[in-house]
């Protein structure tokens, strides 16, 4: 699509169909600006005090001219509503084979950290037409993680999560911001995203980041770790019968709640339980569980949903923790 001279570059699917909707819209503006604008000019000067001119102001209406100015704006602003809504809603839906990143803001830095376990500061390394989906929070207070070339935009909050997504359609080095004003270094909070071929990607994988080396564990092995180490497993037993409902297969689904309600088991619902697990017990269930509030970090939280994520019943996750 046509990139306007002042405008980022168009870097993502995306890009472009937001570009286009934008300038559809400054379009229409100025479909209505410039003869309202006129109009105010060129009767002010016609009817200006002292002007030799008929004010009798006679009654007339015209039904015609009525429903064109009533039937005109009321289409073109339902149609601008269904098309922003359209692309609204692929933008906030991320496709279901995207590559998962998980992302922690701080003051005032950016850390990502890839499925395989690599992590960097800073920079995201993605590949090149793959959809990538961000699960993102704050350690401390509101920032924003900004892609103008991307143009994505998402708030990333402390205490819950938030997710983006994008699918990179061009190869180069494109500009990260912080756009939530978060504190002396707010301005200096940014890096870079680099969209690279899909192999050099993954030769990436295998050389790049904090921790290219293979002792570097993936978060899923990392949040098995956690969940060993925690204790976790003394309630949540995967074969059933603890303190705890067994976590296994239970990522994604509805769970009943004590009071006859049901939560959907998402990211911040898991989130929620281990810093507040009063605020929503399983059915059947007491509330035994201790807060992990201050105890685990932003990204230990993370690697446990991404190990209870990957507890399918017919995973070898489970089947290792079943035999313990
Ligand atoms: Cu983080 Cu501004």
């Amino acid at each position: 699509m046509w990139n306007f001279p002042l405008s980022p570059e168009q870097a993502s699917t995306m890009a472009g169909r937001i570009d286009l909707f934008y300038w559809v819209l400054v379009a229409l503006s100025l479909l209505f600006i410039i003869p309202i604008a006129g109009a105010i000019i060129y009767l002010s000067i016609k009817y200006r005090a002292g002007a030799n001119v008929d004010r009798s102001n006679p009654l007339e209406t015209d039904i015609r001219l009525e429903m064109t100015w009533i039937v005109v704006p009321l289409a073109l602003s339902l149609g601008v509503f269904v098309w922003s809504s359209l692309l609204y809603m692929d933008l906030i839906r991320p496709p279901d084979n995207a590559l998962q990143i998980n992302i922690v803001g701080r003051q005032w830095m950016w850390k990502a950290q890839h499925p395989t376990g690599q992590g960097e500061i800073n920079t995201l390394h993605v590949p090149l037409g793959q959809p990538v989906k961000l699960i993102m929070t704050s350690q401390d207070v509101i920032h924003s993680f900004y892609v103008p070339a991307f143009r994505i935009k998402q708030d990333v909050l402390p205490g819950r999560y938030t997710e983006t997504w994008f699918e990179a359609s061009k190869v180069g080095t494109y500009n990260l911001f912080c756009a939530e004003y978060c504190g002396t270094e707010h301005s200096l909070m940014g890096g870079s995203i680099i969209v690279m071929e899909p192999t050099a990607y993954q030769e990436w994988l295998s050389t790049g980041g904090i921790n290219p080396s293979a002792s570097q564990q993936s978060p899923v092995a990392q949040g098995a770790g956690l969940f060993q180490q925690l204790g976790c497993i003394g309630c949540h037993n995967p074969s059933g019968g603890g303190a705890g409902p067994s976590l296994v297969g239970v990522f994604g689904k509805e769970q009943p709640l004590e009071g006859g309600q049901t939560v959907t088991v998402d990211e911040n619902y898991v989130r929620e339980s281990i810093v507040e697990p009063q605020a929503k017990i399983a059915a059947g269930y007491q509330p035994v569980m201790p807060s992990y509030k201050g105890q685990i970090s932003e990204e230990q939280i993370m690697n446990l949903i991404e190990y209870i994520k990957s507890l399918d019943s017919t995973t070898p996750a489970a089947q290792a923790g079943s035999t313990q």
